[in-house]
């Protein structure tokens, strides 16, 4: 990783107003160079990122972000297929490029509802096979707006759920504490602190010996567009522990195969397990 990802999670905060300058061609061609770097574990190849000029973000934030954005020097699209893997993969290498825009002190949100699809997928030029799942601003933050401090409130921005009530151990129905996590107590921590949608952290994590399986928490039926938020929010988190775990050079791997825990409350939904590489003998 050539950036802290550990201090750029703690660092990362939503930016919805920026100071009025466009950025230096150097950050934004960092940018570009690090996006074309980017891939997920999930072996999904239909993500696209691609970034506008200045002056599609001029127009682009009073027409088509109601004006939840205030000065962005540029946007960033998120497209992808319309599997659900694709979905999880593209939440992954989007939060993968915030945390790299976080470590060169500039600013972004996740905005997956308050945009114009509209106007955006037409900038993006969209295909048909692709959806465009969400949007970021880019940009030197600037001091909040009433509105943005609103925006905050309601979404409780600034608060998480705590350990017991995201992390368990064995079963549902055993907390899991950062003793008995040890080397994976950071990266829990880190899955803790990630940005949702409407900060649902909708994570719930059983860890299982060596081995850590990942679900997502529904309260009730979701409706189509809910659903796509949980599965995003579930490749940030997965983003999140894994790129954290990485930092701490423990490499693993995501495979799909339902451990049936028995006590698994029924509006949970089994996404993912992590395990450990094995190291060679
Ligand atoms: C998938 C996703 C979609 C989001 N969509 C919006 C949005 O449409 N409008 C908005 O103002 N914020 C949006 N947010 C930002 C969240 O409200 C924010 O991340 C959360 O409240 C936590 O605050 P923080 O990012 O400052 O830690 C979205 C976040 C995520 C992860």
């Amino acid at each position: 990783m050539d950036f802290n990802v550990i201090e750029a999670i703690k660092e990362r905060r939503s930016v919805r107003t920026f100071e009025e300058k466009p950025l230096t061609a150097e950050l934004k061609q960092q940018i570009s160079d690090y996006i074309a770097t980017l891939s997920n574990p999930f072996g999904d190849d239909t993500v696209r990122i691609p970034i506008t000029d200045r002056r599609l973000a001029d127009s682009g934030e009073k027409l088509g972000t109601y004006g939840v954005v205030k000065d962005a020097s540029a946007f960033i699209g998120l497209l992808c297929g319309r599997s659900e893997t694709s979905i999880v993969a593209a939440g992954y290498e989007f939060e993968q490029l915030i945390l790299y825009i976080t470590s060169l002190g500039l600013g972004t949100v996740w905005l997956g509802a308050t945009f114009s699809r509209k106007k955006f997928s037409a900038a993006f030029k969209i295909k048909k096979t692709e959806q465009l799942l969400a949007i970021t601003p880019v940009g030197y933050p600037a001091k909040k707006r009433l509105v943005e401090r609103l925006l905050r409130t309601v979404a409780r921005s600034d608060t998480r759920l705590p350990w017991n009530e995201l992390f368990f151990n064995e079963n549902f129905s055993t907390q899991l504490t950062a003793d008995v996590a040890g080397d994976h107590a950071e990266a829990l921590e880190m899955v803790r602190l990630a940005p949702s949608a409407t900060n649902t952290q909708p994570w719930r994590i059983v860890k299982n010996g060596d081995r850590y399986h990942f679900y997502i928490a529904f309260k009730e039926k979701p409706s189509d567009d809910e659903y796509i938020f949980r599965l995003i929010d579930m490749g940030i988190a997965l983003c999140h522990f894994d790129l954290s775990l990485k930092s701490a050079n423990i490499e693993g791997q995501f495979t799909h195969v339902d451990p049936n825990i028995p006590d698994c409350p029924i509006a949970y939904r089994y996404v993912a397990t992590w395990s450990p590489t094995e190291s060679p003998e």
